[in-house]
């Protein structure tokens, strides 16, 4: 049987990037020439859909799939790629999973895997909302990877390491990565904002990426532009290539980042 990669983006703080970090992890898995599936699972406040330019052909979601409306082949959207095969999953609004709702919470993991077998994904990338709800089942049932997303703050790598705490009680198989977003050396230099090794240390858990802060993200995710060039996109191939087991030094291809940075 085929290894496929199933990551769990998340962090129970909201806007330190899990939605970006998701986005540009698939895509490079892909540019990798991977099968990638990436689910939205963030059904409070859904954003992929816009972040990645599948809004305008969005039209069902998970909800519409466990509830057997659709089949696995009509619930995706494929997302252009230069290599590889990336198709998103929609996500379905909370109140699909209401007392009123169609679905069932703890129907997710086994819905995702089948999802996952029937377009015979390498890799499946979930995001996911700021709550532990989701996130704690697919971690029980699913997720092997937990990739916690912090920004540089003290207040985001605080909730990057309950939610770990949080999730390896769940299951301490897991194997819980630290992804640092938004880096911006020179904040960290200047000793404005907290500095790597500071980070990693008060977080306690290990690093698998650095991901650097890129004043273009926010303009070509509203634009519903995937980040497949630029430092975001270095960085993140640079993390998919370490979950999948390669040394890479840390900032390889992400500019000069490497020689600005003071430990
Ligand atoms: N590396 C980065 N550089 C610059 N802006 C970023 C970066 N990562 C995320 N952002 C911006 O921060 C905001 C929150 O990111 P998002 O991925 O939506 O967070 P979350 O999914 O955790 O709520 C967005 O406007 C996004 O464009
Ligand atoms: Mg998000």
């Amino acid at each position: 049987m085929k290894h496929v990669e199933k990551i769990l983006v998340t962090s129970l703080k909201g806007g330190v990037g899990k939605s970006t970090v998701s986005a540009a992890l698939a895509a490079a898995f892909a540019g990798m020439g991977s099968r990638v599936l990436l689910c939205d699972l963030d059904f409070r406040s859904r954003s992929l859909e816009l972040m990645i330019g599948a809004a305008d052909r969005t039209v069902f979601n998970l909800c519409d799939y466990m509830t057997g409306d659709v089949d696995a082949g009509s619930v995706f959207v494929t997302i252009p790629v230069r290599a590889g095969l990336l198709l998103f999953c929609p996500a379905p609004d909370e109140e699909a999973f209401g007392e009123n709702g169609d679905a069932n919470l703890e129907d997710i993991p086994s819905a995702i895997t089948d999802l996952s077998k029937a377009v015979e994904a390498d890799v499946v990338v979930l995001d996911t909302g700021a709550e532990s709800v989701t996130p704690g089942l697919l971690c029980r049932d699913f997720a092997e990877t937990v990739l916690i997303v912090s920004e540089q703050s003290r207040t985001s790598i605080r909730a990057a390491e309950i939610t770990a705490g949080k999730l390896t009680k769940i299951n301490e198989n897991l194997d819980v990565r630290l992804v640092i977003n938004d880096f911006d050396v020179k904040l960290a230099n200047r000793k404005a904002r907290a500095g790597l090794l500071e980070m990693i240390d008060d977080a306690a858990i290990r690093c698998v990426g650095v991901i650097p802060h890129d004043d273009s993200i926010p303009l070509i995710g509203d634009s519903g532009i995937l980040p497949t060039f630029g430092p975001v996109a270095a960085a993140a191939e640079n993390t998919a290539k370490r979950i999948k087991g390669e040394t890479v030094p840390l900032f390889k291809k992400v500019g000069n980042l490497r020689r600005k940075i003071r430990f």
